[in-house]
């Protein structure tokens, strides 16, 4: 129920022009980011770095109508390549496919240019990831727009092996959408899915939401060539999953450190760095930017004894 209500809060530009508003918002968001900028999320990588692990980033944005601001999404992630490189980080990005025009024409049935925009963006990203001898992640977003983006992650890596797209398990289409992802082999980093989502599509029990990702997982390391072609990343923070994962692993003679975990910035920050030590491959998802309001509600979603965390930050 209170997930479900904050779910809906996070569509609400009122309750976001409200919240942005107040001095303890930015207070509150420091537990999950380290900083708005760039620059405080290469800091943050480094440190992360230095401790084992590596990192992935991305400008938080999402829903961009207008393609010359996409275009500039783009030029800031070329440039988060470089400074990667320059500063020798092992760091991938991962970038939202509204965040790079797909969403363009939504609010204007006679301007429907969305998917070309977006191919085109992704195409650059792939391209520059793969010169960089890096991975492009793609998010998933909302279900209105998981056929596009599985169909534009599809004909990008029919280019570039670069890229790779985030799937859902709360979602009853995934092991379908999961099997046309198999050849040629395409990275799959798989979540529970942070969206509100009619039962009718997507499950409503938690406990079901759990044993789909388990499943998931284990039908990727039973396709061998695929896991070792496309290694795919276990976007979770669910311990017991994660034990699940390793262990179903192990039975096919799947190494540890072939086993890539990667979680939020700020959230079970001990259990990756124990991870990382046990012989994991952990990464870090590391989130910048202005736009953090949906996403920061998302993350009180998942948790919401995290809104104690926010009233206590507002007195503090
Ligand atoms: P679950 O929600 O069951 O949490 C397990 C435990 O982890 C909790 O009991 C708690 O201890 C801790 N925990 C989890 N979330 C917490 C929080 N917010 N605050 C504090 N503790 C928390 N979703 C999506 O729809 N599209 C996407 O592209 C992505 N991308 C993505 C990348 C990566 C690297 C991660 C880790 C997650 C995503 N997600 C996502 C979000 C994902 O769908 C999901 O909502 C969250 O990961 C929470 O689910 P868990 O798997 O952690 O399990």
């Amino acid at each position: 129920m209170l997930r479900s209500l904050l779910l809906r809060a996070s569509e609400s530009t009122f309750l976001e022009s409200q919240f942005r508003r107040r001095g303890f918002s930015r207070r509150a968001i420091r537990r999950f980011m380290p900083g708005e900028d760039l620059e405080s999320a290469l800091a943050a990588g480094k440190v992360l770095q230095d401790r084992g692990l590596g990192v992935v980033l991305t400008r938080l944005g999402e829903e961009v109508y207008d393609a010359g601001e996409a275009d500039a999404v783009v030029a800031h992630y070329l440039d988060v390549l470089k400074q990667v490189a320059a500063r020798k980080l092992d760091a991938e990005i991962s970038v939202k496919p509204t965040q790079l025009g797909l969403a363009i024409g939504d609010d204007d049935p006679r301007q429907r240019d969305g998917y070309a925009v977006a191919e085109r963006n992704l195409d650059r990203l792939a391209l520059a990831a793969a010169a960089h001898g890096s991975t492009l992640w793609v998010d998933m977003e909302g279900s209105e727009y998981v056929d596009a983006t599985l169909d534009l992650v599809r004909t990008v890596r029919s280019r570039h092996a670069s890229i790779g797209v985030c799937l859902q398990s709360y979602l009853r289409r995934t092991p379908d959408d999961l099997a046309t992802l198999a050849d040629p082999p395409v990275r799959v980093r798989l979540v529970k899915g942070a969206y509100r989502e009619p039962r009718s599509i997507a499950y409503p029990r938690k406990a079901d939401v759990d044993r789909a990702f388990v499943d998931l997982a284990r039908r990727i390391m039973d396709h061998r060539a695929w896991f070792d072609a496309a290694p795919p990343h276990f976007g979770t923070h669910d311990l017991a999953i994660i034990d699940d994962v390793v262990r179903v692993a192990a039975e096919r003679g799947i190494p540890g450190e072939a086993v890539q975990v990667t979680m939020l910035y700020g959230i079970r920050s001990e259990a990756q760095h124990r991870l990382s030590d046990e012989g994991l491959t952990v990464r870090t998802l590391i989130s910048y930017g202005e736009a953090w309001y949906p996403w920061y509600v998302r993350r009180l979603a998942e948790r919401p004894a995290n809104l104690w965390f926010v009233l206590r930050t507002m007195f503090e």
